[in-house]
This record gives C-alpha cells, sequence and structure tokens, in this order.
C-alpha cells in the first residue's frame, strides 16, 4: 500500500504559468488513491479551472466564491481539520506572502490557518522575485513555523530569462508528498542500505563491461523500503531511473566502488539489501588510451572482483545493529538449489531467487518473480507481479524480522 492511499490532500493552485502541472499532480495523486481537494487562489483560477480538477480528482474544487456558496458553512474548517497534508503547487509569491502573515481573506491561507497537518510548498515564480529579500523573509517564517519546501529549480522562467525560481516537476512534488506521508509509518527510524543496477569495469577510457541489469527492481525496493518509513540509501550505477524522493543516493560505477560504499554506510545500517548485479570479473589491467584496432582478435585477461557480501560476512560482527543482510541470486538453472548455496556460501538471512531464463520477467522487464529463502528454512513465493509490488514483498519480510 503506498502512504498516499486514502489520505485526504488539500492541493493549492495560485498565479503561476505552472499551475497546468498541478492537474498532473492532481491526477496522479488520484490515481494513486489520495482524496485530493483542491484550492484555486484567484489567480490560479485565470490558469485551470476549478472543472479541470473536478474531472481529474472526481471531487469538487474550490475556490474563494466556494468561502460562501459551499453547502458547508464552515469549508476552510473542514478542509483544515481532515487533510493529512497541505501542499501549494505551484506556490506564487503573493501566496506565501498571505501564508507568512497568516491572512484569512481568501480560502487558501485561511484554510492552511485552520489546519494542523504538515504544509509542503513548491514555489514558482521569476528569478528576481524568488531571490527578493520580502520573498525569501516569507520563506524563512514559513520554514520555521514547519514548512517543507519542494523547490525550486534553476531553469527557463516565462520571461525567457533563467534562474532559481522554476516549479518543481510534478514527479519530484508527488515523490516529496509520498515521503512527507511516509515518515511515520513503521520502519520509522531504521536505515536500510540497498544496492541497485549492473557494475561498470572498465577496458579502456571509453569502454566498459557491464551486464543487463537495469536497477529496476533496487529502486523499487527503495521506494518501498521508503513508504514504510525507513531512511534509505541507494547505492547504484543507474543513470536513468528517477531517484527515488528521500533516498539519499550514492553513484558509483565498478564493484570495488560499490564494495566500498557499501563498507562505507554499514555502520548505523539495519539491513543491506544487496540487488545490485555485481560484476564477478574486471579487465586485468586498464589500457590509459583507447585502444586501437589493430589485428583480427584481442585478448583481454579479466581478474576476480571482491564479492561485496562475503566482505560484509568477514566484518558482520562489528554491526550488531546489522539485522538483515539480503542478496539477490539471478540464475538461470537449478534456481532454488543455486540460492540455497549463495545463501549458505554468503551467510545470509534471505535471498531473493529469480529466474533469468524467461523473457518476461527479471532482468530489465517490468515484472518479476521470486522466491524468498530464509536461513531459517523456510520460504515464501511470490508470484508474477509488477517489480514494485515484488520489492513491497520482499520489504515486508524484512519488516518483520526489523521491528
Ligand atoms: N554479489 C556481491 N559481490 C559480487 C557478486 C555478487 O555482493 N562480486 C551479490 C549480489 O549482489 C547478489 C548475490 O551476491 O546479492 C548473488 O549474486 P549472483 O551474481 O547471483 O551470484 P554470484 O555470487 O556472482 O555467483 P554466480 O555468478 O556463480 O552465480
Amino acid at each position: 500500500m503506498n502512504p498516499v492511499y486514502r489520505k485526504r490532500i488539500i492541493l493549492g493552485v495560485t498565479g503561476s504559468i505552472a499551475a497546468y502541472k498541478a492537474v498532473e499532480i492532481a491526477s496522479t495523486l488520484t490515481k494513486m488513491g489520495a482524496l485530493i481537494d483542491v484550492i484555486l487562489s484567484a489567480g490560479g483560477e485565470k490558469f485551470v479551472t476549478p472543472l479541470t480538477f473536478r474531472s481529474v480528482t472526481g471531487r469538487a474544487a474550490c475556490t474563494n466564491e466556494s468561502l460562501w456558496t459551499s453547502e458547508d458553512h464552515i469549508p476552510h474548517i473542514t478542509l483544515g481539520h481532515t487533510a493529512d497534508c497541505a501542499v501549494v503547487a505551484p506556490a506564487s509569491a503573493n501566496a506565501m506572502a498571505d501564508i507568512a502573515l497568516g491572512k484569512g481573506d481568501t480560502l487558501l491561507p485561511l484554510t492552511i490557518l485552520a489546519s494542523d497537518c504538515p504544509l509542503l510548498i513548491a514555489p514558482a515564480m521569476d528569478g528576481h522575485m524568488y531571490q527578493n529579500p520580502a520573498t525569501q523573509a516569507n520563506i524563512e517564517t514559513i520554514r520555521r513555523r514547519g514548512g517543507i519546501f519542494i523547490g525550486p529549480e534553476y531553469g527557463r522562467f516565462a520571461s525567457g530569462m533563467t534562474g532559481l525560481g522554476r516549479f518543481s516537476e510534478p514527479e519530484k512534488v508527488v515523490g516529496a508528498i509520498r515521503y512527507q506521508l511516509s515518515r511515520s509509518s513503521d520502519l520509522r527510524g531504521k536505515k536500510i542500505v540497498i544496492t541497485a543496477g549492473g557494475t561498470r569495469e572498465a577496458l579502456d577510457p571509453v569502454r566498459f563491461l557491464t551486464n543487463r541489469s537495469s536497477g529496476k527492481q533496487g529502486f523499487a525496493l527503495a521506494q518501498a523500503a521508503l513508504d514504510r518509513g525507513a531512511d534509505v540509501t541507494l547505492i547504484t550505477t543507474v543513470e536513468a531511473l528517477p531517484e527515488p524522493y528521500g533516498a539519499a543516493v550514492q553513484k558509483v560505477d565498478s564493484a570495488k566502488e560499490m564494495l566500498a560504499a557499501v563498507l562505507e554506510n554499514l555502520p548505523g545500517a539495519d539491513a543491506l539489501i544487496m540487488c545490485a548485479a555485481v560484476a564477478d570479473f574486471r579487465p586485468r589491467a586498464v589500457a590509459a588510451q583507447k585502444i586501437k584496432k589493430t589485428g583480427e582478435s584481442l585478448t583481454v585477461e579479466l581478474e576476480a572482483t571482491q564479492d561485496v557480501l562475503l566482505e560484509v560476512a568477514k566484518i558482520r560482527g562489528r554491526y550488531p545493529g546489522l539485522k538483515i543482510v539480503a542478496g539477490f541470486a539471478a540464475e538461470s538453472e537449478d534456481l532454488l538449489v543455486n540460492a540455497e548455496k549463495k545463501m549458505n556460501r554468503k551467510r545470509l538471512d534471505l535471498i531473493v531467487a529469480n529466474d533469468i531464463s524467461a523473457k518476461d520477467r527479471g532482468m530489465g522487464a517490468d515484472d518479476n518473480a521470486a522466491t524468498i529463502l530464509f536461513a531459517d528454512g523456510s520460504r515464501k513465493e511470490i508470484p508474477l507481479m509488477k517489480k514494485d509490488a515484488l520489492a513491497a514483498e520482499v520489504i515486508e519480510a524484512i519488516a518483520g524480522k526489523l521491528r
């Protein structure tokens, strides 16, 4: 279950050309099961209509007029008291000034005054307006009272100029809301280190050896752990996937770098999940210059890399807080027998065994099926499902042992 499911979220939409992006935010959150109550400011209403939001959320969108026309005689109190979270996205300079001043002459700041839930603000304005001391003072005031800011970002404005003040992408705003609403879940305060993606072993300055791992399963695990309230460190080689909001992401390249990053993160960790496809071999020598096309063939000598999990097993005694060390076994034959051998050899608490011989699952695919083997001999079958659903199952198996 994602943390926004059945949560009531106030989405304040204020005067900015980025207001149309709030439609995507409302739509995404609604599809995730959230109940979105949109409040449009007078400026917001000029850019997008209440009907647009009603169409994507299935719920009435409020405007200032609603204060006098709503069937509810106190819409600001009802909305404010029942919300799990209030988000102003995009937030204009004027909206932030109203909130900082605690004004109550329009519905959005009035509702925020009446609420006692977390407040998230995603500013959107021209760079000079954003840098203006008046705006900065308002931001400081809101932040001091516990307001959480999303962005803004550097980029191009409607004026054609560039600077700091651009609205964050809807995906990031949704990620921030999801993260905020997960913070009190059952794995709160637990630190989980997760690795993802295939390592890259350099051959020369332009070439490397790697494998077909996309990193999707590891990223899904990171999101599933975040959704349960954990603090997640994601050690990865992957550039192409969006970073799960709230994860501390550490980029690495080779097996050697991945080992160093894992060891660096062990102190304080409650769990390590090695989902990465770490290279077992690397070129013995890395050519300083690009290897030229001479002759009919090229022989590259490979040497073994260090096994991250075996290295962790050697020093695990130093980290009594490390309750779970989990591995993945990607096998093309004798799945369970090989996985069990790996679990024992690497002294794991559990191993997620997945068959990589089928095209519809595993490496690179969006779906996966697996058997979780536990050190006590028990097993859990996970049928073919989306990688994010499978990730939730793996985190569930780990959560029981971490709580
Ligand atoms: N692993 C690791 N360090 C390596 C290689 C693998 O920590 N150098 C971890 C993987 O992240 C995974 C587990 O070990 O969690 C099993 O990886 P896998 O590639 O399936 O097995 P190998 O140990 O490499 O054995 P083989 O290649 O013979 O199947």
